[in-house]
């Protein structure tokens, strides 16, 4: 509608097809040209002029949107060229949220049963939740933790202290971390607590525990965001100063996302370089099916092999075709 040329559309999951119907209902089809594919496995025919994308998840700090962001710089976009969006500002505040966390945090330390659960509450507390959050749950003004400026960004980690001295009494519950966005411009767009809700949102980083400060306490975040795989790891290092004469620490944490996840030491010997693994059924299974797709077998012909090879794995001939499909549609073409 706006006169472009040429579309080059990149999307890996099936919703492709959704926005391929839609560029033929509207009289795009041929000026669209799509890619089912992320974006760091393709390459474009020519360079672009504009790259619109929008790979954040809650945050913009989410799986490998900046690596996907720099590539496609670097690859698909010509001299002098525009993204869209330019830059996203990342904020951070501390806020009193007695009912955050008591939605995420408290079930675990009191449940009625006597039982002790600081198994869950370990990783509850290591772990970042969507909000809601208000302008009422703010003890302090936001301040800039990072500027993600799409034109330049090369690293996808990101690590900065925030700092606040309190102006205020109350208690501590969390840090919360949102951004702002500049499309181009003078265009954009805000998640802040209090402005309209979108597909994004606020993260609240909890505490290990409450804290309860007085005004002159200073509060000090180190927060930092680390790429690891495709996967980001968290971590928020909080310490709090008492403001009296005595300067002294009331309260210091460390936190990671690393604690999130339940992780066995069994699964994580399993990680190691020097483990030699070896298959288990399953692998032996996929093995045997990846071996027989030979660009001349039939997928049913596999399966009736697979149910011959492995007949107490499967109820039938369906179910083995039900794995052969789900092998061939991830590896075969
Ligand atoms: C946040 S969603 C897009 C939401 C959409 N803009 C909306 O408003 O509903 C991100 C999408 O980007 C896709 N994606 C992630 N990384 C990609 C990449 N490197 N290349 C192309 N698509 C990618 C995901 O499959 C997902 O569909």
């Amino acid at each position: 509608q706006f006169g472009a040329r040429k579309v080059y559309a990149i999307e890996p999951d099936e919703a492709i097809q959704v926005a391929r119907e839609m560029a033929a209902a509207n009289g795009f089809s041929d000026r669209v040209e799509f890619f089912q594919d992320v974006s760091t496995r393709v390459d474009l025919p020519e360079q672009a002029d504009v790259i619109v994308s929008d790979l954040r998840g809650l945050l913009p700090l989410f799986g490998r949107h900046l690596p996907s962001i720099t590539d496609a710089r670097r690859r698909f976009l010509a001299p002098g060229g525009r993204l869209i969006p330019r830059r996203d500002t990342l904020w951070a505040a501390v806020v009193q949220a007695p009912d955050l966390y008591c939605r995420h945090v408290d079930p675990w330390d009191d449940n009625g049963y006597g039982l002790d659960m600081q198994a869950a509450r370990r990783l509850a507390v290591n772990t970042y939740h969507g909000g809601p959050v208000t302008p009422g749950h703010l003890l302090v003004e936001p301040k800039c933790w990072a500027t993600l400026d799409y034109t330049t960004v090369e690293s996808p980690d990101v690590g900065a202290p925030v700092s606040w001295v309190m102006e205020r009494a109350g208690t501590v519950h969390g840090l919360i971390l949102w951004f702002d966005t500049t499309l181009a411009d003078g265009v954009g767009f805000s998640n802040a607590p209090g402005a309209p809700e979108l597909c994004y949102g606020i993260a609240f980083f909890p505490l290990s525990q409450p804290v309860r400060v007085v005004a002159g306490d200073t509060v000090t975040v180190v927060l930092r965001a680390k790429l690891l795989g495709g996967e980001y790891i968290w971590c928020w290092d909080t310490r709090v100063l008492d403001g009296g004469d005595s300067g002294r620490t009331k309260a210091q944490f460390e936190q990671s996302s690393f604690f999130e996840f339940p992780i066995s030491a069994g699964r994580l010997q399993k990680w190691a370089a020097d483990h030699v693994p070896k298959l288990n059924q399953e692998g032996e299974v996929d093995e045997f099916i990846l071996s027989r797709i030979d660009s001349s077998t039939a997928l049913g012909e596999i399966a009736r092999r697979v149910l011959d090879r492995f007949p107490a794995r499967f109820a039938d001939w369906r179910d083995a075709l039900g794995r052969v499909t789900k092998i061939t549609d991830e590896y075969g073409l």
